[in-house]
């Protein structure tokens, strides 16, 4: 027998976006930019740094290993009661935990093609099957998802607005997909990039945990900035709330983590200025795209799925010379197709310059769709 699970052997690592540092080391380069992972253009928000400078004199000592203040400040900031939160070490970690406290031998999971790629990873380590539905014009199909439903389905994760695609699925889809699911099956909602969804139509879910068998999961990661302390949390029953607490690390929260992202629950003008950021960016990047004659999907979030009539693990290592780190699309077999994190005003300058010239020399204008 050997040593390694066999199951694991097919098991791809996650690439993450790749880091500013790490490209101007082997490039020999200054000044890069990223727009790769869907962090905050901003940085950290203010307040949550001075919190971290604060928390730093305790290093000694053990975080709240239920994350005491920060779930108190939340439960009130949602307004939902406390035994309905639990924190992970970035939602990433709740993906897991979640999985950790429903899986059984034979279960599978069910969520769409080009969407989150941990789901699957997870999903995958955990021993689950992960079935993966084919989306419709780039958007979690939820009459598909529900077909696809088998008795031995445990959960399905559907991360609304989607990454990479920016789509979302709305109020009445998320409605009519809801009624009749089998009460045993858990429906997680992943809202990374919920505070950038600004369409009236995006569903409201937290109203809804105990009625539906649902979890929310957030992020301190996306619109506080705080991408590198890791903290997410989920919303959902206590009951599932209560078993996820015996999963999980005792101390998976560190304490940096729970103070900065407490504070930052109070940066209202940190928050306003990231959202008035995306939106005008965003337009600013669907113009820049509409004359360099590239295809992009509309985004509910901070990031922007766009398609080149070329090879974009190409433009890629072009960008990557240049000083632009975007994300190629090949982890899904998208060869034409990248992601691109909206960034200041200066970042998406620059992306735009780069390309224009990029376009003198490779023809980039995306086909139509
Ligand atoms: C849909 C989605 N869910 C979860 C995450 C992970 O977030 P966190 O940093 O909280 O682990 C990401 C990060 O990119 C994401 O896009």
């Amino acid at each position: 027998m050997g040593l390694i699970r066999k199951d694991i052997k097919n098991i791809e690592a996650y690439k993450p976006g790749k880091p500013i540092e790490e490209v101007e080391r082997e490039l020999g380069i200054k000044g890069a930019i990223k727009l790769a992972s869907n962090e905050n253009a901003l940085g950290p928000s203010p307040k949550a740094l001075q919190a971290v400078k604060k928390a730093l004199a305790c290093l000694n000592r053990y975080p709240e290993g239920t994350c005491f203040y920060l779930k108190n400040k939340l439960a009130r900031f949602l307004g939902v009661p406390e035994p309905n939160l639990i924190f992970g070490n970035g939602s990433d970690e709740l993906i897991d935990i979640i999985l950790k406290t429903i899986k059984e031998p034979g279960a599978e999971i069910i969520t769409s093609e080009v969407t989150f790629v941990e789901y699957k990873i997870c999903g995958a380590i955990n021993g689950f099957v992960v079935k993966t539905i084919p989306m419709r014009n780039f958007t979690y199909d939820l009459t598909a998802i529900k077909k696809a439903i088998s008795p031995r389905t445990k959960a399905i994760f559907i991360a609304n607005p989607n990454n990479p695609t920016g789509t979302y699925v709305n109020s009445n889809q998320v409605t009519s997909f809801l009624e009749g699911i089998p009460k045993d099956i858990l429906v997680v909602f992943d809202e990374a990039y919920f505070e950038y969804a600004a369409d009236k139509d995006f569903p409201k879910l937290v109203r809804l945990i105990n009625k539906k068998n649902i979890a929310i999961l957030r992020t301190f990661s996306k619109i506080y900035g705080l991408a590198g302390l890791r903290v997410g949390y989920m919303i959902a029953n206590s009951s599932l709330v209560a078993y996820a607490q015996r999963v999980r690390q005792p101390f998976n929260v560190n304490s940096l983590a729970q103070a900065a992202a407490a504070a930052a629950l109070d940066d209202k003008a940190f928050v306003k200025l990231s959202k008035n950021l995306i939106k005008n960016e965003k337009k600013f990047l669907y113009d820049a795209f509409t004359e360099l004659g590239i295809w992009f999907k509309k985004s509910a979030a901070n990031f922007i799925f766009i398609r080149m009539n070329a090879d974009t693990r190409k433009i890629f290592q072009e960008l990557l010379k240049r000083g632009v780190i975007i994300r190629e699309m090949n982890c899904y077999n998208m060869p034409n197709y990248a992601r691109i994190t909206i960034g200041t005003r200066q970042e998406n300058i620059k992306l735009i310059k780069e390309l224009k010239e990029l376009e003198k020399v490779i023809n980039i204008r995306g086909v139509d769709q």
